[in-house]
C-alpha cells in the first residue's frame, strides 16, 4: 500500500514529513516505554493518523506472513469468512484481510474509540468506495456459521478477561492473535489458551498439542515468534528515519480453530547464533522444549542459505542422529514445508 493511497484519507493532514516523523516517535514511545499513558493516543487525530501512516503499511506484510505459517485448508477457510477485526484500531488489518483475499469481504470491525472508527471508515470508504463496512454487532451474529476473529495487537490493550468474554459472545468458529512478542504479554496469552483450550477449541499454531505449553513455568523465555518483511521503498525510509526497524517483527501468534487441520510436530522456538559447524535452535517438539544442533558439513550452499534464515515460528521435520549431551543432533528435511 503505498503512502499517497492513504495520505488524503487521515482524519489529520500532515503539513510535513518532518511532523509525520515527528508524530511516529512520539507514538512509539507511548507504546514501549509510557504504557500508562497509551490510550492518548485513541483521542488525538494526529497521533491516530500517524497510527495508521506507520501501522497500515507495515501490519499488511505482517498478516500474510504470518498466515504463511498455518495449515493451506485453514487458510482456504478463512477466505470464504466474516471476518471480525476485534478492537481493530483504524481497521488495519481488515484492510490486510481485503487485499489478502482480493475481492470484496464481509467485514466487522468492534473498536471502542470513536476517533478510530472515525478514521476507519473514512480509509475504508476511500480505499474500496461502494463496499459494505460493518462497526456494530447485529443481535443475531452468535448464529453466523463461520466467523473469523482476529485480534491485531489488541489483546494486550484489553486483557485476557475482556478478549475471553468477546469470543464467548461471538462464538467464531476461528480464531487469530497476532499480538506484541513481549514477555510481559506471554502469561495473558497463555491464560487465554487454556481458556479456549477448555472452550473445546483446537490450538492450530504455534502448538502440535493441547498440552499445557513447554514454556508454562519458565522465567527467562516465552513463546514468540519474528518475521521477516519487505516494504517499498518510501515505507522503508520512513520508518528508517523513524529510527523503527519494522523488517524484523518480533510478535506472539496463536490460532484457534473448532475444527481439526492437520499440524507439524516440532517448531523453532528461538534460533541461537550459528557456529562455525551449526545452527543450534530450541525447538518445540509436541509441546516438549529440546535444543537442535544442525551440522553444517556436506549440505548444499542453498540448503545452508536456508537454514541461516530460519527464524523462530517455522515449522521443522527432522530426523534424529544422536544425543550429544543436552542437544538432539539432527537433519533436517523440512523448513515451513519446503524440502531442504
Ligand atoms: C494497538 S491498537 C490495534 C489496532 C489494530 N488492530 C492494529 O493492529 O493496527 C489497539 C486497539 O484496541 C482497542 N481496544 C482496546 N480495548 C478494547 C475493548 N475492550 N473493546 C474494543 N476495542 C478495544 C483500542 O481502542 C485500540 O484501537
Amino acid at each position: 500500500m503505498q503512502f499517497a493511497k492513504i495520505t488524503p484519507l487521515l482524519l489529520h493532514k500532515f503539513n510535513s514529513e518532518s511532523e509525520l516523523l515527528k508524530a511516529i516517535e512520539e507514538l512509539s514511545f507511548k507504546f514501549t516505554q509510557n504504557r500508562e499513558r497509551i490510550s492518548d493516543y485513541l483521542s488525538d487525530p494526529r497521533l491516530t493518523s500517524a497510527y495508521v501512516a506507520f501501522y497500515l503499511t507495515t501490519n499488511m506484510p505482517k498478516f500474510e506472513a504470518v498466515l504463511k505459517w498455518m495449515p493451506e485448508l485453514w487458510i482456504e477457510e478463512l477466505k470464504n469468512s466474516t471476518f471480525v477485526d476485534l478492537g481493530a484500531g483504524p481497521g488495519t488489518f481488515s484492510i490486510a484481510f481485503r487485499e489478502w483475499v482480493g475481492r470484496p469481504v464481509d467485514v466487522i470491525q468492534i473498536e471502542s474509540s470513536p476517533l478510530m472508527k472515525e478514521q476507519a471508515r473514512l480509509l475504508w470508504k476511500g480505499l474500496y468506495p461502494g463496499e459494505d463496512l460493518k462497526q456494530t454487532l447485529e443481535s443475531d451474529i452468535k448464529n453466523k456459521e463461520n466467523l473469523f476473529l482476529l485480534f491485531g495487537h489488541s489483546a494486550n490493550e484489553m486483557g485476557a478477561e475482556a478478549a475471553l468474554k468477546y469470543i464467548r459472545q461471538l462464538n467464531p468458529k476461528h480464531i487469530l492473535f497476532i499480538e506484541p512478542g513481549t514477555k510481559e504479554f506471554f502469561p495473558e496469552m497463555l491464560k487465554i489458551r487454556s481458556e479456549l483450550i477448555k472452550d473445546g477449541f483446537e490450538i492450530l499454531f504455534p502448538c502440535s498439542t493441547s498440552l499445557d505449553c513447554g514454556l508454562k513455568n519458565s522465567q527467562t523465555d516465552w513463546c514468540h515468534q519474528f518475521v521477516h518483511v519487505r516494504h517499498s521503498e518510501e515505507v522503508e525510509r520512513i520508518t528508517q528515519m523513524a529510527r523503527r526497524d519494522r523488517r524484523l517483527l518480533p510478535l506472539t501468534v496463536q490460532a484457534f480453530s473448532r475444527q481439526t487441520f492437520t499440524k507439524h510436530k516440532a517448531r523453532i522456538i528461538r534460533v541461537f547464533p550459528e557456529t562455525k559447524f551449526s545452527f543450534e535452535w530450541d525447538v518445540c517438539e509436541d509441546n516438549v522444549i529440546k535444543h537442535y544442533q544442525v551440522m553444517k558439513r556436506g549440505l548444499s550452499k542453498e540448503s545452508l542459505n536456508n537454514l541461516s534464515s530460519a527464524l523462530a515460528g517455522v515449522s521443522i521435520e527432522a530426523e534424529y542422529e544422536k544425543m550429544i549431551e543436552n542437544s538432539v543432533r539432527v537433519r533436517v528435511k523440512f523448513l515451513n514445508n519446503h524440502p531442504l
